[in-house]
């Protein structure tokens, strides 16, 4: 198979670095060029422009240049080629960095914290072993893994929730519809990683978030979310900060991104606010990976981390 060329089709991101670096072994060709280019075969994408792909007649494999494919499948014309999606140990470190960081965050007090300081009190409030906490992890794919991992050895009790049953050592798995209940009554911290796909769009909802445990020695329960804005409604979660069905959340993650300036959660006490931010793509770390694909398919290899487009993801 000859070496063919590559588009980079990027919305919201600067090309710039992913050009360079893949330029080292391709050619690129940056969108809105390249429509319809015979020559193109391979499409590294974020948010690409609806019916671009299914203009290129050559195209063999589309690249996410992001762990989540849902702006992808975005476009209604989407050609049937393999979508790859990005699996790097930099970006799971990132992600493990983010969840852990939350974690102990809230499990340390630090919203409490923070507020004592800016008033000057010195108060120590209870301390509680990790241990008492248990932290539900929604998703198992190589991020909920990794940072389950991490939190098992802090010594959390780690619980775990994906749509069909996962096993993972030393944590308690639920599968599917019938384990999300039971999954929830047991979870303190409620950490969202699933992929946005039709079944998972809007799953965090005031009804689920209202059957999180609250009777632990966190004093409520919390909400992370560094999977899709879309998989929450922020309305319910403002709705259940206020009536104490959660206690605090951290986002990283909103229905409408960037965040808008009038939305509540800004300047929400109880919310910990960062800009989409948990594990950023670097193309420095993602290339090279990309790379190693598009010439292992030309030597007649299999792709690896393809996505299931059933499942879509
Ligand atoms: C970021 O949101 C990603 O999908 O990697």
């Amino acid at each position: 198979m000859e070496k063919g060329r590559v588009l980079l089709a990027l919305t919201g991101i600067h090309p710039g670095r992913w050009r360079e670096l893949l330029s080292g072994e391709r050619e690129v060709v940056l969108e809105p060029d390249g429509a319809s280019d015979p020559s193109i075969t391979y499409a590294v994408v974020w948010k690409q422009r609806p019916n671009l792909l299914s203009s290129l007649p050559n195209l063999r494999a589309v690249f996410s240049i992001g762990a989540g494919v849902d702006h992808i499948f975005a476009d209604p014309t989407l050609p049937d080629v393999p979508i790859v999606k990005v699996v790097a140990d930099n970006l799971t470190q990132y992600m493990t960095e983010y969840v852990v960081w939350r974690v102990l965050d809230h499990h340390r007090q630090g919203l409490l914290y923070r507020s004592q300081q800016q008033k000057k009190i010195w108060h120590e409030p209870p301390q509680r072993p990790a241990g008492d906490i248990s932290v539900g992890i929604m998703g198992l794919g190589t991020l909920g893994r990794a940072a389950a991992s991490v939190l098992l050895s802090l010594g959390f009790a780690v619980n775990g929730w994906s749509r069909s049953d996962k096993p993972m050592k030393g944590v308690s798995t639920y599968a599917g519809e019938a384990g999300l209940i039971p999954f929830l009554n047991a979870t303190d911290i409620l950490v969202v990683l699933l992929p946005l796909t039709p079944q998972t769009q809007g799953i965090i909802n005031y009804g689920v978030l209202k059957e999180l445990r609250k009777r632990n020695g966190l004093g409520g329960s919390v909400l992370i979310n560094a999977g899709r804005g879309r998989l929450q409604k922020d309305a319910d979660i403002l709705r259940a900060l206020e009536d104490g069905t959660l206690k605090e959340a951290s986002l990283d993650v909103f229905e409408v991104e960037p965040l808008p300036k009038t939305s509540r959660l800004w300047s929400h006490p109880k919310v910990f606010v960062t800009p989409h931010a948990a594990a950023t793509s670097d193309p420095v770390h993602l290339v090279p990976i990309m790379l190693r694909q598009m010439a292992a398919l030309e030597r007649g290899e299999k792709l690896e981390n393809v996505v299931d487009r059933k499942a879509g993801y």
